[in-house]
């Protein structure tokens, strides 16, 4: 194998750690989260998971990788071999690869709709109808939902055309899977990190253009002088005390923490361990998760949720943002609608979500690459392109039966169960089969700030305390209604007893990736050993 890759600045690295971290996440998830869970109530947890959760796996992720990346390991299979010396390290590794593999297939063709309502809103395809139905509409007949009332009541003729199929939504997600993989063929410097360097700048300025268009609309309708900027603000930012004693808001404000800060899922150990062996890891790692807090309570509670109740009203922005997609692909675009220059800022709002969504999902197929490259033996750009071809078959059933739930599924198991689970695993192997000591040397080692003397105890026991408790409750608690198809988390009302083979499918193909991945490691040890 060649030269090891690296970062080709300490800028870039920042760039592409932040890219990593803020993502959809932000703009989307965080927003849904806030307005499900009290509003500025969530906050108070949000902030204590942050610091407690957030902070200190944040430097666990950084110091497991830069520790991997010493020994030449880019991928959790061989990092966390080198922190437990034991034949199932490299499994247990396994988790660190299939959970970026399934959350960048769903991600990735999410990413794929901001980019294809980029292009919706600057050319005014869904203009026409400033309203929520239509719109919602407009969304389920991309995604190819069938059954939908195109005449919803009350409309009236809407003038706009709806899809008649899914091959749009499927077209703009081919060139987006096509973009990453070019992107990811370019390698680390050249690829990852020149990209972040245009799209993380891009990404804070359409930013801030957005919030100063929010914080400026005042009270659009004077009929209803309670829907206000201001009222969303104190929506986002109220904090109500009683929400502490809920240990669901609890769960929300953990899971927040983690896919926001792409924690438990293998990505960051990734990017750290392309860092030189000295290399500060403490006060990169804080400023990563500093950056991707900015971008998501300063950038991201001033944008959805405030122009949303600015126009809706309090209240029914809490009904409309059941979920991000709708808030983000069906309430923002019927508001465009009623704001001067709307074409304009919903353009920067979908190509603001476009960047910070690819810059996140090249950091959930650089493990893949790394795995590829260096148990496979493969070239840079054979690695990326097995790895399209993957997301591609793997993202068939997300585009064709996202109705029936399978993007639901793999968001669930993967994208939130999975990265607690990860987490957990990871921190109580550095902390205590690796040891305190040489853990403590590993985050301390060439740091460029000193690394508060607390966070060793946090690390060795606070942290892995909540994470088990949270795991506890997510095995007694969350998942039996799930798997007994029961209302449940996932299911408010039950699943659809039509849906239910197809989420057992979608259960069945993550095992399978699972396993597949197990098989490959193993039949690449064996072929190593053989050649050796
Ligand atoms: N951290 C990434 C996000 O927030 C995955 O979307």
């Amino acid at each position: 194998m060649g030269e090891r890759e690296r970062w080709g600045t300490r800028v870039g690295l920042i760039l592409a750690m932040a890219g990593n971290a803020v993502g959809l996440g932000n703009f989307l998830r965080f927003p849904v989260q806030a307005a499900q869970n009290g509003g500025g109530a969530f906050m108070i947890p949000y902030f204590i998971c942050f610091l407690l959760l957030g902070i200190p796996m944040m430097w666990v992720e950084w110091s497991i990788g830069r520790h991997g990346g010493r020994y030449g390991h880019s991928s959790t299979p061989g990092m966390l071999q080198r922190i437990w010396d034991n034949p199932a390290a490299k499994y247990v590794g396994v988790i660190g690869l299939f959970l970026p593999l399934i959350v960048m297939t769903y991600y990735t063709y999410i990413e794929s709709w901001s980019l294809g309502y980029t292009f919706f809103t600057a050319f005014g395809s869904y203009w026409g109808a400033p309203e929520f139905e239509p719109m919602v509409n407009f969304l389920r007949s991309y995604h190819g939902y069938t059954g939908l009332d195109l005449t919803a009541p009350g409309v009236g003729d809407v003038g706009i055309s709806y899809f008649s199929s899914v091959a749009p939504a499927y077209a703009f997600f081919v060139i987006t899977l096509l973009v990453n993989i070019w992107i990811l063929s370019k390698g680390v410097s050249g690829g990852i990190e020149a990209i972040a360097k245009i799209a993380m700048p891009a990404l804070l300025i359409f930013a801030v253009i957005l919030v100063i268009r929010v914080l400026t609309l005042g009270t659009p309708d004077g009929a209803f002088p309670d829907n206000n900027v201001s009222a969303g603000m104190g929506f986002v930012w109220n904090p109500v005390p009683e929400a502490l004693s809920s240990s669901s808001v609890w769960l929300a404000a953990a899971g927040q923490v983690f896919f926001t800060l792409s924690l438990g899922m293998g990505s960051i150990h990734c990017y750290a361990s392309y860092l030189r062996e000295n290399d500060d890891v403490a006060l990169t790692g804080l400023t990563t998760a500093a950056t991707n807090e900015f971008a998501e309570v300063v950038l991201g509670g001033t944008l959805a949720i405030p122009a949303a109740v600015a126009y809706f009203g309090l209240e029914r922005t809490q009904e409309l943002a059941q979920s991000g997609f709708d808030l983000a692909f069906a309430v923002m675009p019927t508001l465009f609608q009623q704001i001067p220059g709307g074409q304009l800022f919903g353009s920067l709002w979908f190509a603001l979500l476009f960047f910070a969504g690819i810059t996140s999902s090249l950091a959930m197929g650089q493990p893949i690459m790394a795995f590829l490259q260096e148990e496979f033996g493969l070239s840079r750009k054979r690695s990326a392109v097995v790895l399209g071809g993957i997301i591609f078959l793997l993202c068939q059933p997300v585009i064709l039966f996202n109705q029936q739930g399978f993007l639901g599924e793999f968001d669930f198991w993967a994208g939130t169960f999975g990265l607690v689970l990860f987490a957990t695993i990871e921190i109580i192997l550095f902390a205590w089969v690796f040891g305190m000591d040489n853990a403590w040397a590993a985050l301390t080692d060439g740091a460029d700030m000193r690394v508060p003397r607390g966070y060793r105890y946090i690390i060795q026991y606070v942290t892995p305390a909540m994470l088990l408790i949270i795991l506890g409750t997510w095995l007694f608690g969350t998942l039996p209604p799930v798997l007994a198809n029961e209302p449940s988390a996932l299911y408010p009302n039950g699943p659809a007893p039509e849906n239910i083979p197809f989420i057992n499918a979608a259960r069945l193909s993550m095992i399978g990736v699972y396993v597949g991945l197990c098989l490959a490691l193993t039949w690449a040890l064996k072929s190593r050993k053989a050649t050796s």
